[in-house]
């Protein structure tokens, strides 16, 4: 039996790994803030199945030193793992202190307890700019590479594409992450091993539109919710590998045997070409998985950071590990839908009326967001809609699902969970461009009036809501 520390084991990923540790006989200590929204529910899973929770936070040595070990691995996946973390300048330095220096901490803490790690880093430490400056010629419903180079081509990215770029804080702050962790390796003789992923997806994953799109588009067809294609002219033919979560099960079950012949070893690992969608792919997919066809708008403008086309290159980790994915796209899809079918209690509370919480990218633990919370309102905003009866709403009864894309053209999803009535999807745009985490904050506590026809609320994606 072996004892494993994982950080972060309240998320997806940590919580599907402590579960497939747990299985295996392992002793799984698993350590997290619960920063994530939904996180106690994973926690209570992975406890029920018999794992230690230590809440904690990655920022904070103290709280690592307060873990009861000794460990035979620690896997580092506490992570804020939206690529728009960090994208409007105040939440910066949060992201950095979150991801960078928290993971620093975890290092620190294993070299000095002897502990091999495992980090789970992402496709984001590759430049954007660089992605998206490749050719690309497109089919009916995808973007394909039109030629090949360097670490590029439809057999997907690998480690010698080019690395100098933008690649997003979150990109950057898990590249440094990386290089520090092969260093402590290296310098230390520390065994470790790092995983590139892609897209990951699948059951219990709580997906949002900024991170874990396919668990999203997925849900959102069960609750036939509105949904958007964003950039690269709308047409919703950019393209992401998926890769199974049990397939990276299976991949780190497989490392952590052989953790001994890492020093910092890098493998990008992903759904690869097998395995891949773009969003029009997804819908139709999703569509013919869940028999529902909510309306899909586009947007044209593209969001900061955003890729158009990745595709893992899984090469490295089939010829040294002889890994390769097994499940493919449908599969993942299937089994979400499977998960949630079997769960529906979870399809209300996670993704159905929201609960009030401030959204995930103002985070409560910030102290950026208790700054927000606590600058004054301004003007109250008032709304506009389709003509009939009015309404008032309790704030509580709010939460935007979507970051803003570029000032002056914040256009954001808010849902609204009216009692006794249906969910609301009403698309929004500011004149002020506000981020939309900064609208929550300024949402008044006894909220705007609303405008609707008839009663049941019809949806209302063909008449747009303005905020002024
Ligand atoms: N899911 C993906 O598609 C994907 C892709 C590539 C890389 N990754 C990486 O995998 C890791 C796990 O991602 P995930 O999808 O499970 O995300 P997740 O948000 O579901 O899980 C992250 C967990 O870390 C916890 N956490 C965050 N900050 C913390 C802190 N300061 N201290 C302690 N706990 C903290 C959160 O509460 C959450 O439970 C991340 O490092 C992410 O960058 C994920």
């Amino acid at each position: 039996m072996s004892t494993i520390l994982i950080t972060g084991g309240c998320g997806f990923i940590g919580s599907n790994l402590a579960m497939a540790f747990l299985r295996r006989g392992d002793r799984v200590v698993a350590f997290d803030n619960l920063s994530r929204r939904g996180s106690e529910i994973l926690q209570k899973r992975i406890q029920e199945a018999g794992a230690e929770f230590v809440r904690g936070d990655i920022r904070h040595p103290a709280d690592l030193d307060s873990l009861s070990g000794p460990f035979d691995l620690m896997i580092e996946c506490s992570a804020e793992p939206s690529v728009l973390a960090g994208i409007h300048g105040d939440d910066a330095s949060f992201v950095v202190q979150n991801n960078l220096v928290g993971s620093l901490h975890c290092f620190e803490y294993a070299r000095r307890n002897g502990i091999p790690v495992l980090f789970l880093s992402t496709s984001r430490v590759y430049p954007y700019d660089r992605l998206n400056g490749q050719e690309y010629r497109e089919t009916p419903t995808r973007l394909v590479p039109a030629g090949v180079s360097p670490g590029f081509g439809p057999g997907g990215i690998g480690l010698d594409f080019p690395m100098d770029g933008v690649r997003s804080l979150y990109g950057a702050t898990k590249l440094a992450s990386e290089i520090m962790l092969q260093e402590y390796s290296r310098q230390y003789g520390l065994p470790a091993v790092i995983n590139r992923c892609g897209v990951v997806a699948g059951p219990w994953q709580l997906g949002k539109q900024d991170q874990g799109v396919f668990t999203y588009w997925l849900v959102s067809h069960l609750l036939n919710r509105p949904l958007a294609t964003i950039g690269f002219g709308g047409a919703g033919k950019q393209v992401r590998d998926l890769l199974h979560i049990d397939d990276l099960v299976d991949l780190v079950l497989l490392q952590a045997g052989r953790m001994a012949e890492f020093r910092g070893d890098l493998f990008p690992v992903g759904g690869g070409p097998e395995s891949s969608l773009s969003l029009l792919e997804a819908t139709a997919l999703c569509r013919q998985l869940t028999g529902q066809a909510p309306p899909v708008s586009s947007v044209k403008e593209t969001r900061p950071a955003d890729v158009a086309w990745y595709i893992t290159d899984n090469r490295l980790a089939a010829e040294r590990l002889g890994w390769q994915p097994k499940r493919h796209a449908e599969a993942v899809l299937r089994d979400i839908r499977d998960w949630l079918q079997a769960n529906p209690g979870l399809l209300d509370s996670l993704f159905g009326a929201p609960a009030g919480p401030p959204p995930r990218f103002s985070p409560s633990s910030s102290p950026s967001a208790t700054r927000r919370a606590a600058s004054p309102a301004p003007a109250k905003p008032s709304w506009t809609g389709s003509a009939g009866r009015t309404s008032p709403i309790t704030k509580s009864a709010w939460s935007t699902t979507a970051a803003p894309t570029a000032p002056g053209t914040f256009s954001a999803i808010w849902r609204c969970a009216i009692p006794g009535s249906a969910l609301w999807t009403i698309r929004g745009r500011t004149a002020t461009g506000s981020p939309s985490a900064r609208a929550w904050n300024t949402m008044p506590a006894s909220a705007p009036a609303l405008s609707w026809a008839t009663s049941p609320i019809p949806p209302m994606t063909s008449s747009p809501t303005t905020v002024k």
